[in-house]
């Protein structure tokens, strides 16, 4: 069941969603060769909670951190540990779902380690460009698969390849509400996309090839090919008329919105 959010329970997302911003804006910054992804989790928690919210991810389905650390070959759901330093010339995913006052947030960043390939710097370029390209198509009237087509147009025509295992999602009260949102798809086909939906678009890109696997922890994803992958989320909400609002991103305003 896909729910509706009235405009007292957007604003409500919307708080959530720029706490989130300012958390993840703020790892971004402490990002750096030698840190390790328990040092990031912490960093996360902590700034979560300062800001008076609950990460979520914590406990979910047994999840065992605050963030999801994914580098290089892992795709997401990385599990942040103290013996796993970010090196110079990785890519990190930093994927967190927090709760302020009942009501959920959920984004992801791909960041460069210091110094990186030029490769990578385009798979994280490419990766945020197939956000943009489905989250546009999140407009009152037009069907779920028009997001995934965009997403999965995008990647393709730049060589790279789209996760399927994994989708975007609904989100309110609940991380993961209806409706699903691959990033893939047809066109025309899917849910109506209606005022007051909040979902979130999460393209996963690899550089190789698509296919991916579980590691023995039970959360990590990984590329088969091992070629690296890059993830970029927002959480959005749909509006009566034109563009989403990108509840993730304070002040954010579409090119064509701009006056
Ligand atoms: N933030 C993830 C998403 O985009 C969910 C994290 S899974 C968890 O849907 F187990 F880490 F919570
Ligand atoms: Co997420
Ligand atoms: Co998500």
């Amino acid at each position: 069941m896909i729910c509706i959010k009235n405009p007292i329970q957007l604003a409500k997302m919307r708080s959530a969603g720029h706490l989130l911003h300012d958390v993840l804006a703020a790892a971004r910054e402490v990002i750096a060769p030698g840190m390790t992804t328990m040092d990031l989790n912490a960093f996360v928690d902590q700034a979560i909670r300062k800001g008076g919210g609950i990460p979520t991810e914590l406990g979910y389905c047994g999840y065992p951190a605050s963030i999801c650390a994914s580098i290089d070959d892992e795709v997401v759901h990385g599990i942040p540990s103290e013996n796993v330093e970010m090196k110079e010339g990785s890519i990190i995913s930093v994927d967190v779902t927090l709760a302020l006052d009942d009501w959920q947030a959920d984004s992801c960043f791909t960041a460069p380690v210091g110094r990186i390939s030029e490769e990578k710097k385009k798979l994280i370029q490419i990766t945020e460009e197939c956000f943009w390209q489905g989250a546009r198509q999140a407009v009152n009237g037009n069907r779920i698969g028009d997001i995934g087509h965009a997403v999965q147009a995008w990647a393709e025509s730049h060589g790279c390849g789209v996760v399927r295992d994994l989708t975007g999602h609904g989100i309110g009260r609940e991380m993961h509400e209806d409706p699903a949102v691959p990033n893939f798809g047809n066109p025309g086909h899917g849910a109506r996309i209606r005022p007051g939906m909040t979902f979130c678009v999460e393209p996963m890109i690899t550089w190789g090839r698509w296919q991916v696997h579980t590691l023995s922890d039970g959360w990590t994803v990984v590329t088969n090919d091992h070629s690296p992958a890059a993830h970029y989320e927002h959480t959005l909400a749909v509006t009566a008329k034109g563009l989403p609002e990108i509840l993730t991103l304070p002040g954010f305003k579409w090119k064509e919105e701009e006056a």
